[in-house]
């Protein structure tokens, strides 16, 4: 498979969906197709890759989806494609389908698979990196992040209408199980008064004082963003270690997968668009093993090796201004 022009691409998304992998399918369709290249679409991630259920995408495949949220190829996450046996099983569909790369979408875990498969069986990969985490190095956004953000963001403005009205705490509980990345940007864009994320401890004591201290100088409502991975717990666990010290009224707003669905914005579509269509240079160019990415806006080609050795540090400096700004 290795020497072999490449001249028929498979696509597929896989993990969690994310908003922009549609418009990302047709950018790499429409790609792929004017550079001379056929493409096969792969359905359910890494699964319609072991059971061979895949498609043939002509232009017209993907009229109309860069507006939809979700992925017309479906997504999963693979137990069989973890096994040396179900990626045998996946090598030979792709043989049999005449596929000679592979252009994979999602997050780590999507390219930690890509990496080992592309390792044991030879077989020519370009990563995509689409989450709503954002945890993914070798990028600075990957799609999907923008759109969850306005998703929770919007849902935390609506929640400050109803706080204030009723002199409230509020807890909203926002994406995130290993990343706080939606919970930072949505809590500096909301005006939240605390965040508390995966990657920084938790202290109750710290945030008992903010909260009581707000109460004391006369705030109508006090919103404090959790990300479902925070080290003590979700928003209702801290919800109730805060309640032992403070005798006020509050409420638990857990988002959800709320913010993995709807139509992808602007940025996330052009981001999509973009990706789509230089993960299509890469395989014209014979870059395989690499994941393409936006850095300080240019175009970056990460080795799936060096990457997934890397952790995507989120800025301090945000958390900082949350906590300066907000209470
Ligand atoms: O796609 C990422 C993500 O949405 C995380 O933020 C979240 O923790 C996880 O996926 C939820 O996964 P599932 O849809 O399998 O519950």
């Amino acid at each position: 498979m290795t020497r072999k022009k490449v001249k028929r691409i498979g696509i597929l998304t896989s993990g969690g969906d994310a908003p922009g992998m549609n418009p990302c399918i047709r950018a790499v369709v429409r790609t792929a197709l004017k550079e001379g290249l056929s493409v096969v679409g792969i359905k359910h991630g890494y699964e319609g890759l072991v059971s061979g259920e895949m498609e043939e995408m002509h232009w017209r495949s993907v009229s109309n989806i860069i507006k939809d949220g979700g992925t017309v190829l479906g997504t999963g996450r693979s137990r069989d494609f973890l096994t040396e046996r179900g990626q045998r099983r996946a090598w030979e569909n792709l043989k049999k389908a005449n596929v000679d790369a592979l252009v994979v979408m999602g997050g780590d875990g999507t390219f930690r698979g890509a990496y080992e498969f592309g390792e044991r069986f030879g077989v020519k990969i370009v990563g995509i990196p689409a989450t709503i985490d954002n945890d993914v190095a070798g990028t600075d956004y990957t799609i999907g992040f923008d759109t969850a953000v306005n998703t929770a963001l919007e849902a935390i403005d609506r929640i400050r209408d109803t706080a204030t009205s009723f002199e409230r705490i509020f807890y909203v509980e926002v994406m995130g199980r290993l990343s706080g990345y939606i919970a930072l940007y949505s809590a500096l864009a909301g005006g939240a008064e605390e965040v508390l994320i995966p990657e920084t401890r938790t202290d109750i004591k710290k945030l008992t004082e903010l909260i009581l201290n707000s109460l004391k100088a006369g705030k109508r409502s006090i919103l404090i963003i959790v990300a479902e991975g925070d080290d003590i717990g979700g928003a209702f666990e801290i919800a109730r270690k805060v309640r032992l010290k403070v005798d006020a009224d509050y409420r638990v707003c857990v988002l959800g997968h709320i913010q993995r669905g709807g139509s992808p914005t602007a940025a996330d579509r052009i981001l999509a668009t973009k990706l789509g269509y230089y993960a299509v240079q890469a395989v014209k160019e014979g870059r395989f093993g690499v994941a393409v990415g936006e850095v300080k806006g240019k175009i970056v080609y990460t080795p799936f090796a060096k990457l997934l050795k890397q952790t995507k540090a989120l800025d301090p400096f945000l958390q900082h201004l949350v906590e300066t700004l907000g209470a």
